[in-house]
Order: C-alpha cells, then structure tokens, then sequence
C-alpha cells in the first residue's frame, strides 16, 4: 500500500511485470528501427523513468532529447495552447519515436504530434508505458503501449499524484 496525502493506492502493476513488458516494447523497436537511427523525445517529468528502461535495452543507434509541455496555457481562438519547452535540435527527416508515461485523453500527444509534425520529422511514433482506451479523446492510436488500463488514477514507476509518487519500481492504483 501506499499513501500520498490524502490518498491510498494499491498495487496494480508489479515489477517484474513492467520489466518484463519493457523488454519486449525494446524488442519490438530494434526490429522497427533496425535501418534507422531514432530521436527518443522523452515527454517530462512522468516519462523519464520508463524512458530510461527502454533505452538500456535499445541496441540501436538512437539518440535522446527531452521535453516539457508547459503547464502554462493561454487560450487562443483555437483554444488552448499549451508550448513545447526543450527541443531545440533540428528534426527535418528524423525519425521520433515519443516516449510518454500514460496516454489519458491524448490531447497533450496530440498537440505534440502536431507541433512536431510541423518541423517535417520523416516520422513520428508514440510509445508510451501506460494507456487509458476508455478515456481517450484525440484522434491518435500509440504505437507501442506497455499496458492498456482501465479508467482509473495511477501512480508510481515515474507518475505522480501531485508531484509525489514517482519513486517507485510498481505502478500503484487508486484504492476505490
Ligand atoms: P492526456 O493529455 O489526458 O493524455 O494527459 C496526459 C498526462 O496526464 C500524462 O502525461 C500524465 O502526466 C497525466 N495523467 C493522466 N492520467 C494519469 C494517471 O492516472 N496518473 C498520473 N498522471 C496521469
Ligand atoms: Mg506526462
């Protein structure tokens, strides 16, 4: 068990489990990518930790940039806007590979996709450790999914309930 303040999670994911499902998302990337050399652009905070296991486990040639979608936003006609922080590498005919935590509603990938898509990438995938089919609302399907989910908050192995919760090697689940 595990508490967060105000909040009591259980184990939902062990371990061995996430590691052994991380090996085989590893696999299946060094098999895609076996010509081409990747950018892993690894979406902060939540997916550093997962990031960091995969890659160990890329025997391709990759490389590794990190970034941040501010929390900061302005509404826009468009509605809201949210910018890119960190990526100042050139990405004209690179192949991204996305590395995210949870993909929840997918408005934030989404956005992402499209702000990178428009600096010509000769490719965009999306990996992601967790994902959340029931909540979803873009109009994304990721590419390599560790575990599709139910509906519920989690935590844990990199995600966070309030800024707390990311230092664990289990992915923990609300209690209900
Ligand atoms: P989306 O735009 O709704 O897909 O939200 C994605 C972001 O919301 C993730 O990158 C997480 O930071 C956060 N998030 C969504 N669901 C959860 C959860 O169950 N636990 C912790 N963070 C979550
Ligand atoms: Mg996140």
């Amino acid at each position: 068990m595990l508490t967060i303040k105000d909040k009591t999670f259980v184990p939902f994911i062990t371990q061995a489990t996430l590691e052994n499902r991380i090996t085989q998302l590893a696999e299946q990337i060094n098999q895609d990518y076996k010509d081409r050399e990747p950018l892993l652009v690894v979406v902060l905070n939540g997916a550093f930790i997962f990031a960091a296991e995969l890659m160990k486990q890329l025997t391709i040639a990759c490389r590794v940039t990190f970034i941040r979608v501010s929390s900061y936003h302005q509404t826009a006609s468009t509605g809201v806007i949210r910018e890119i922080l960190g990526l100042h590498e050139p990405l004209e005919g690179q192949d991204l590979i996305l590395i995210e935590d949870i993909v929840d509603t997918g408005l934030t990938l989404q956005r992402v996709c499209r702000q990178l898509g428009d600096r010509q990438p000769a490719s965009i995938a999306v990996a992601t450790l967790l994902f959340k089919p029931d909540a979803l609302q873009a109009d994304l399907s990721p590419d390599y999914v560790g575990f599709s989910i139910e509906n519920r908050f989690v935590v844990g192995y990199g995600l966070d309930y309030d800024g707390f919760g990311r230092n664990t090697k289990e992915v923990f689940v609300l209690q209900e």
